[in-house]
């Protein structure tokens, strides 16, 4: 997140045939952006080059969702989840993100890439709903008890089913 914006009310969404691209090198400095990125993002390319991909997020967004994506992406796996946007001009926007390693000939990660379609409205809305649980259970205890907290009401959600079966059925 930017200091200094504050996020609006305001809602934009992408085509149903759009797809946002990114890609970044091992440490998440973003390297690539389409161009419906950077449009959506309203920034510049040359903003977003070299910068984390926090650039655009949204303070609605729980902290236990960016552990959980980093915990997939850094042992190898594919994450996929719903994230909130924040644009340049506050306004917001919700993306299907998946999220996936880019490895060398020697099989080291070397980047990642993500790929972002529009959610179906009720997806948007569960996952809102859900966000809002977690945030405030972050937001109940110290920082460094946020994520543990994110996590149990996200577990709790969970209610034993695989993370990525839950999240394709919302
Ligand atoms: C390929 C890739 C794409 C990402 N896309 C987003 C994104 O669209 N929005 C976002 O807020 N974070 C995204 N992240 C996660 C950010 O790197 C970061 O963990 C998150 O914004 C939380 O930032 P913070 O830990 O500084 O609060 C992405 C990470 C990677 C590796």
């Amino acid at each position: 997140m930017k200091p200094g914006i504050t996020p609006t009310s305001v809602e934009r969404s992408l085509g149903d045939q759009d797809f946002i691209v990114s890609k970044t090198d091992a440490k998440g400095r973003i390297v690539y952006a389409n161009r419906i990125f950077i449009d959506l993002s309203g920034y510049r390319e040359a903003e977003l080059l070299g910068v984390q991909h926090n650039i655009i997020r949204h303070p609605d967004m729980p902290r236990s969702v960016f552990k959980l994506l980093w915990d997939h992406i850094a042992a190898g796996q594919e994450f996929i989840g719903y994230v909130k946007n924040m644009a340049r001009d506050g306004s917001f926007y919700w993306v299907l993100a998946t999220v996936t390693p880019d490895r060398d000939t020697r099989r080291e990660i070397c980047g990642y890439t993500s790929v972002r379609r529009k959610p179906r409205a009720e997806a948007i809305a569960a996952a809102a709903g859900l966000y809002r649980e977690m945030l405030a259970a972050e937001g109940r205890v110290g920082a460094r008890d946020a994520i543990a907290a994110g996590t149990a009401v996200l577990e709790q959600a969970l209610n034993g089913r695989r993370y990525e079966q839950f999240i394709l059925a919302l």
